[in-house]
């Protein structure tokens, strides 16, 4: 039972909701608790500190305290509230799709610098709008990663597979939500699959008929990279409420990334880009997968944090 404080001013209810997050030992507990009043407000953050007086309804009120007992019990405060900003665009989330993290975003850096790069090798201006450009964003989630790209190359065409019916169900509302529908192919496929012509990818894209080559110039993914065997290292908000398929990339961690690199090379154009983003451990067993004929200008970004973030090759026109 949540006891509804006498006074429900917002400075009253932000002040009991830290506390208790506090107490719980909630990461972030400053934000959380301002995020899940000013979603039951239904109001944006400039009013929550501008109107420190403003009196809650009680159904209001509790309905908060409700979400501060989910929020001290592990749910992520994105779950109760239902929404994660990515690259300054509002994504639903759900308990079916991973929530969007900051770091991910340093993959859509490199894959717009990296792009931009090649205009300027081949004599064009860097500001690319993706016109003739294919790319497919592999394990699509929440579809931050392929609608982020649809808004920044709008005449790009954009392929978001995941292995999950209900991450593309979110995927796709999301692409409603950002008039982007009409812009992202979101298909069902275990990794590469139904992008192989044998078997029947002529349906998901006309231009994968038997007589093409390759068909990306740019392949993204944010693939699973915990290990299983650090699955009690996770917090709860991760362990419990996150996906699995969306976590663990093996018992390792890295095991994705091994069949991943190797079918990619038959799915990139000579010249085309791999941008992946890597576990906080994963460089030095995922660099070495490079270390074939078949890439060159190898390069690893870090994030914030000085973690290597972020592996990106090319796809060499001829293996050596
Ligand atoms: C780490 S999450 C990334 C989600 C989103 N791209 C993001 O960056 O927030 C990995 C995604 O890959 C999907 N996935 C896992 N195994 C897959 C497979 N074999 N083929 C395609 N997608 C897969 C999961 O369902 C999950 O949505």
């Amino acid at each position: 039972m949540n006891v509804v404080s006498t006074d429900r001013s917002v400075r009253a209810l932000l002040k009991q909701g830290i506390e208790q997050l506090r107490g719980a030992n909630v990461p972030s507990f400053t934000l959380a608790a301002e995020l899940l009043l000013l979603h039951v407000a239904g109001r944006d953050r400039t009013w929550l500190y501008s109107h420190p007086e403003e009196t809650l309804a009680e159904p209001a009120a509790e309905a908060y305290f409700v979400l501060i007992t989910r929020r001290r019990s592990g749910e992520p405060t994105q779950h109760l509230t239902g929404k994660q900003e990515f690259w300054g665009l509002e994504f639903e989330v759900t308990p079916d799709v991973l929530i969007p993290r900051p770091e991910t975003e340093h993959l859509i850096e490199v894959a717009l610098d990296r792009l931009a790069a090649r205009e300027i090798r081949a004599g064009r201006t860097p500001r690319t709008s993706g016109e003739g450009i294919t790319l497919v964003d592999i394990g699509t989630g929440s579809g931050c990663i392929a609608l982020t790209l649809a808004k920044e190359l709008p005449a790009a065409t954009i392929f978001a597979t995941d292995v999950s019916k209900a991450a593309l169900n979110v995927a796709r509302r999301n692409a409603s939500r950002h008039a982007l529908a009409d812009r992202v192919h979101f298909v069902e496929s275990n990794l590469f699959a139904a992008f192989r012509p044998d078997l029947g990818a002529v349906r998901v894209a006309p231009q994968l008929d038997k007589a093409c080559g390759p068909l990306f110039d740019l392949l993204i993914s944010n693939p699973p990279y915990v290990g299983r065997r650090e699955a009690g290292l996770l917090p709860v908000e991760v362990r419990q409420h996150e996906p699995e398929a969306a976590l663990f990339g093996g018992d390792e961690g890295y095991e994705f990334y091994g069949v991943l690199i190797p079918e990619a090379v038959h799915h990139l154009k000579p010249g085309g880009l791999l941008v992946l983003e890597l576990g906080y451990n994963s460089l030095r067993a995922v660099q070495p997968l490079l270390d074939t004929s078949h890439w060159c200008a190898v390069g690893v970004t870090n994030d914030l944090a000085g973690i290597p973030r972020v592996l990106a090759a090319e796809r060499l026109s001829r293996p050596r």
